[in-house]
């Protein structure tokens, strides 16, 4: 084993991977529009994000119980619930409310999961928003009942939905130094205006590229 892996292993404890690792297969054999009509509203394969979220941790990008986190076109929170084990706050905006409205089915049944296995159930830190991710107003509601306003955000997330639309937000009203990951790319890696590409060499777990705004 490298240095670089003990290093890496020791940023999360053995209980919090375990819990990811359960929180991913929870939601990853339940996925939404693989198949069927339901294409727009795929999910991330959580188990593939998980170490692209070491390596952010390890890169001090993504710092544990800190960062504020943003999933733009969240679908039924998914990735909320994920990342609500590693940062401060877990905030997500969906359009479609029946989409939304998994959300609370889903974690309770997680919960009764983690609950019988010992494992934490995640934090009460997440905050959903039915609504357009493009919309001023969503944000000050957003603001409004997180005290967080939009450039506060360290990361902001979306699953290839609007991603041209949503960098050039964050590359206008995002602070210094924000991180965008875009799931859903692999070799070829779109470049936007206003933001550098932190993996140029190719995404990370071949899913998840890294932008961040210089
Ligand atoms: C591919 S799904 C991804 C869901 C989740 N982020 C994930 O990774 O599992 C994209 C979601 O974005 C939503 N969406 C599309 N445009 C949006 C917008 N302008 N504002 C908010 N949500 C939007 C869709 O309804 C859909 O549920």
């Amino acid at each position: 084993m490298t240095r670089d892996t003990v290093t890496k292993m020791a940023l999360l404890t053995a209980t919090l991977r375990r819990t990811l690792r359960e929180v991913a297969r929870f939601y990853d054999e339940r996925k939404v529009g693989d198949v069927g009509c339901l294409g727009f509203r795929r999910s991330s394969d959580l188990k593939k994000l998980l170490p692209p979220l070491e390596s952010l941790i390890s890169e001090g990008l993504l710092r544990p119980g800190k960062s504020l986190f943003l999933d733009m076109g969240c679908g039924d929170g998914r990735v909320n619930v994920l990342l609500s084990y590693l940062v401060r706050l877990s905030a997500g905006m969906e359009l479609d409310e029946w989409t939304l409205d998994d959300y609370q089915q889903l974690r309770t049944a997680l919960i009764g999961k983690l609950k019988r296995r010992c494992l934490p159930v995640p934090p009460d830190n997440i905050r959903l928003f039915n609504g357009d991710a493009l919309d001023e107003d969503l944000y000050r509601v957003l603001e409004e009942e997180t005290g967080v306003p939009f450039g506060d955000f360290d990361i902001f997330y979306t699953y290839l939905t609007m991603h041209d639309e949503f960098a050039e937000i964050i590359a206008r009203k995002a602070r210094k130094g924000a991180i965008f990951m875009v799931y859903g790319l692999n070799s070829i890696l779109p470049k936007y205006q206003g933001l550098r590409l932190l993996t140029s060499s190719g995404s990370l777990n071949g899913i998840l590229a890294i932008y961040q705004k210089p």
